[in-house]
């Protein structure tokens, strides 16, 4: 389908739904999107999210219904059955909230341009990793934040005004202070609208500019041949992300880094783009915002099973440089929140082995000085990152990675 046959604006904006283990999370993405995104076997046998999920949903304004604003997510109101107008179309990030899956929720997070904090009514708040994906959201530097307080239909009035009061309590003092909270039922798709209105009125697009240097973050790359394909027939590797900055247009030549590996060295790919996709939609020139498809020249083995994921890609020689060494300013939280008993963050020493996340590269690395606020890490994977990029960090403590502090590339 081309662009303009859609009808519908273009995905402009991401957003996250992040909080913790079965909150409801995905039931919520797929309330808003109609899309069930937990697709992966694994996913449907234990019941929870392992990999981030992606949905796109166009909201919708009613013209007609009088009062506070009716949204809705279906080309006509449910409420009066006239025509609705459609508004804005957002890609949702659906992230896991398994306390081992927490660095997904780091990588997805640079993804994320605001969240959704979603917290289940039926539970003592704040859980660990509604504490923890605070916390993420805050060292990714993410503001515009909803709370959900989700599952309304298990309480109580006087319960869920209860459970209300503890949220705003534990978002004291927090990044999310000011967010409006919105009770819903996303089983039950009670109060979705109230929802996409605090959506609309708190998560305003960014504004972007497309004359940047291009940077598109690699979250999956594929080979959508079917086996057998002859090869003059093969389609070349597809690679699936965000443009975080810029404007890419079909011709476009490209470089991809850190690239891959060849002969225990890595080396960028360059490439060309053949086509560009979002929401299934073939178009010309991808802008910021919304999750995209682009289609290259690359050899399908080379990507295949997401194998480039955690690349930036960009024009030649206008990408951040690949750096196998990193330098950072460290800050250190007080205390491991992911955790059910709050540990202390013990200090970083030489030698020890922690995880960086630079925005959607995840990558182990050894400690090979500390000193005066900074710790240089030596990186098993290197990354395309540069000076001022924002790094979470994270160390295994009791068999975990946690969250334990942020940092900067000096
Ligand atoms: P993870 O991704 O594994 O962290 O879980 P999640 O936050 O995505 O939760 P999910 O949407 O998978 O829902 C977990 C369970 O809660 C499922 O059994 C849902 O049916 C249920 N659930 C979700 N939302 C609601 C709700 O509004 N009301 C009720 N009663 N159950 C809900
Ligand atoms: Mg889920």
């Amino acid at each position: 389908m081309a662009e303009k046959e859609r009808g519908i604006p273009m995905p402009e904006i991401n957003i996250g739904l992040v909080g913790h283990v079965d909150h409801g999370k995905t039931t919520l993405t797929s309330a808003l999107s109609g899309k069930w995104t937990d697709t992966h076997s694994e996913e449907i046998r234990r019941g929870i999210t392992i990999r981030l999920g992606y949905a796109d949903v166009t909201v919708y304004k009613c013209q007609k219904c009088k009062g506070p604003a009716c949204w809705c997510t279906t080309r006509k109101c449910p409420k009066c059955f006239s025509d609705a107008k459609p508004v804005r179309t957002i890609s949702l990030v659906d992230a896991p909230g398994h306390e081992t899956l927490m660095t997904t929720v780091l990588s997805g997070a640079a993804l994320m341009d605001g969240a959704l904090l979603v917290i289940s009514a039926h539970e003592p708040v704040p859980q660990p990793q509604t504490r923890e994906h605070l916390t993420a959201l805050n060292i990714v530097g993410i503001r515009n934040i909803v709370v959900v307080q989700n599952k309304i239909d298990l309480v109580t009035e006087e319960e869920a005004k209860k459970n209300y009061q503890q949220i705003k309590d534990f978002l004291k003092g927090t990044v999310a202070e000011n967010a409006p909270i919105i009770p819903v039922s996303a089983q039950h798709n009670i109060n979705i609208d109230a929802l996409i209105d605090a959506i609309e009125s708190n998560i305003k697009t960014p504004e972007r500019d497309p004359k940047a240097a291009p940077k598109m973050v690699v979250a999956r790359s594929f080979d959508v041949n079917k086996p057998g394909t002859p090869l003059k027939n093969l389609i070349g590797g597809v690679l699936g992300g965000s443009l975080l900055q810029g404007t890419l247009k079909v011709g476009d030549e490209i470089e991809i880094r850190p690239g891959i590996k060849i002969k225990g060295k890595y080396s960028p790919l360059k490439t060309k783009i053949t086509g560009l996709q979002k929401s299934m939609v073939d178009i010309k020139e991808l802008t910021p915002g919304g999750l995209a498809g682009v289609l290259t020249e690359l050899d399908p083995a080379v990507v295949k099973s997401d194998r480039i994921a955690g690349n930036v890609l960009g024009y030649p020689d206008r990408l951040p440089p690949v750096l196998e060494e990193i330098t950072i300013k460290e800050n250190l939280l007080e205390r491991v929140v992911g955790a059910k008993e709050e540990l202390k963050v013990e200090p970083v020493r030489t030698g020890d082995v922690l995880m960086l996340t630079i925005g959607v590269i995840r990558t182990v690395g050894s400690v090979t000085s500390v000193g005066g606020g900074k710790v240089t890490v030596g990186l098993k994977i290197p990354v395309a990152a540069e000076k001022g990029d924002r790094v979470a960090i994270s160390r295994q403590v009791a068999g975990r990675w946690r969250l334990i502090g942020w940092g900067e590339i000096l």
